[in-house]
């Protein structure tokens, strides 16, 4: 058993009958995702909203029934990997393009679950490039007005050779901080800017952080 997978193998055996939950995206949530569909098939009662088209796909694999927002009004849990987890249990998410759901999810579910790979725990953020959701609709101006704004290195996101397009219709800035001392600050400034959807800080909204280890174990924060 690797890290990732025992991270998620752990936050999936917290699901339990009649949950609503939400499936995040990514390598380590493939794992809770895989291990909530075997407990499905044993029986288990749930069910889902995935965060992205591919974990929509992969809960469908697996016979995870998956509802509409629409039919509920909270979620019971979410559970979702990292890209960096600082100290106070702030994130950068959306190394997989998902960042809008898996924040839409991850507020308005009564427990935020993150798994990581121990490899994810940073004292601050900022290494991990920070993905910015921007409307298509003069993307170029609100790219300048980033560099304006921030002296950093700013990299519109490709796939390829176009540009990345995520399950919204919008498009992805990766922006190179290297350190972010107030997440919180950043936050709130990078949602105040017109032309921004949504970015990848996740600041106050983890319940809970599950580190997986190389070895198998698992620790829970
Ligand atoms: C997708 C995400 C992922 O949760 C994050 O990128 C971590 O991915 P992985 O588990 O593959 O390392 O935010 O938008």
């Amino acid at each position: 058993m690797n890290a990732k997978q025992a991270a998620g193998y752990r936050a999936a055996e917290l699901v339990q009958d009649g949950m609503v939950v939400g499936l995040g995206t990514g390598s380590t949530a493939y794992y809770a995702i895989e291990k909530i569909g075997e407990r499905v098939a044993q029986g288990l009662q749930i069910r889902a909203i995935a965060t992205s088209n591919a974990s929509e796909e992969l809960a469908l694999k697996y016979g995870i029934p998956l509802i509409p927002a629409s039919e509920v009004e909270r979620l019971d849990i979410a559970i979702d990997g990292a890209d960096e987890v600082d100290p106070e249990m702030a994130l950068i998410k959306g190394g997989g393009g998902a960042l809008l759901r898996e924040k839409l999810v991850a507020i308005n579910s009564d427990r935020f679950i993150v798994i990581a790979d121990s490899g994810k725990m940073v004292p601050q953020l900022g290494q991990f490039k920070l993905p910015i959701e921007l409307v298509p609709f003069c993307y170029e101006w609100t790219l300048g007005q980033l560099k304006r704004n921030y002296d950093v290195q700013f990299e519109m996101r490709t796939r390829d050779g176009e540009l990345y397009v995520t399950d919204n219709g919008n498009y992805i800035v990766d922006a190179a901080f290297g350190k972010i001392p107030s997440p919180a600050q950043l936050s709130h400034e990078l949602k105040m800017m017109t032309g921004v959807v949504d970015h990848g800080l996740f600041v106050d909204i983890a319940d809970t952080v599950i580190v997986g280890y190389e070895d198998g174990r698992t620790e829970m924060i």
